[in-house]
């Protein structure tokens, strides 16, 4: 695996490698490898010639600097992860490259709606740092396929706004969420569930499923107001949201006829750990 610090040089070898006829597939990640984003590489290596994966933790999406303080840095343990699945090209750039000027930090982006609720509500600013940061990505990357997990549910409809409204011309492959054998999503934060909150953590999926058997035999409001009221009776977790929605506009959705496609998108704090997960409701 080559590993490149640089802007430049990561342009340098790609076009070469354009010039070649290679299909180049990207995943982006911020580090603190885990089995969903091995599950990443593993789709781009049947899809691509050439594999890049980076690893930037990307101070502008954190809104809370507290939160990027205690954000997991294991770069040793990731690149080992990454020779052993097999990727070919490493770019590791520092915040410096990145952003090189108070200037190269600000983007004059409307994200519209999806901006506006969720995630984006309960992290004014997130989404806004991690279109800045894809679009820098993608403009120095310039992949065939970008390869993003279905966890970060409103991640992946804002990359696919920004790759719409740019036209950045890269394939975006929604890959499935990668579950701990009690349903857990996996992320890079669930190292930081101590003790007990790691046991009460699975309660998010399992209120997800549950909502989905719900839906089958209750109206989805019904079924929706169970979830909520089954999540926000436990004491150890705190609701940010749990809603029903359109799966592209992630306009609220009351009633399964309402939209073509639905999802349940759940955050939730647990042991003071923000939390994400999801489940289509209908495909
Ligand atoms: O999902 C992540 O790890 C990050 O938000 C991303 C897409 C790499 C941008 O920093």
């Amino acid at each position: 695996m080559i590993i490149l610090k640089t802007i430049a040089d990561t342009q340098k070898l790609l076009a070469h490698s354009k010039d070649n006829g290679k299909v180049i597939g990207f995943v982006p990640t911020m580090g603190a490898l885990h089995q969903g984003h091995i599950s990443l590489v593993e789709q781009a290596k049947k899809d691509a010639d050439l594999v890049v994966v980076s690893i930037f933790v990307n101070p502008t999406q954190f809104n809370d600097p507290k939160d990027l303080e205690k954000y997991p840095i294991t770069i040793d343990a990731d690149t080992q992860k990454l020779i052993a699945a097999g990727v070919d090209v490493l770019f590791l750039p520092s915040v410096a490259e990145m952003y090189p000027t108070e200037a190269s930090r600000l983007m004059d982006y409307d994200l519209g709606y999806i901006d506006t609720v969720l995630e984006a509500a309960a992290r004014p600013g997130h989404f806004r740092g991690v279109a800045l940061v894809v679009k820098k990505l993608l403009d120095i990357v310039q992949p065939h396929k970008l390869y993003m997990g279905q966890k970060d549910y409103q991640q992946l409809q804002v990359v696919r706004k920004l790759i719409a409204d740019f036209e950045l011309g890269t394939e975006l492959i929604p890959c499935p969420i990668i579950r701990e054998p009690d349903g857990l999503a996996m992320s890079s934060r669930n190292v930081r569930l101590t003790g007990e909150y790691r046991q009460v953590a699975t309660e998010l999926s399992q209120t997800l499923y549950k909502l989905k058997e719900d839906m089958a035999i209750l109206p989805l409001t019904e079924a929706k107001l169970a979830a909520q009221k089954h999540l926000n009776s436990h004491p150890l977790i705190d609701v940010v949201y749990l809603e029903t929605v359109n799966g592209h506009t992630l306009a609220p959705v009351n009633d399964v006829n309402q939209a073509p496609n639905i999802a349940a998108l759940l955050a939730a704090r647990v042991g003071g750990v923000h939390l994400l997960d999801n489940i289509i409701l209908k495909p």
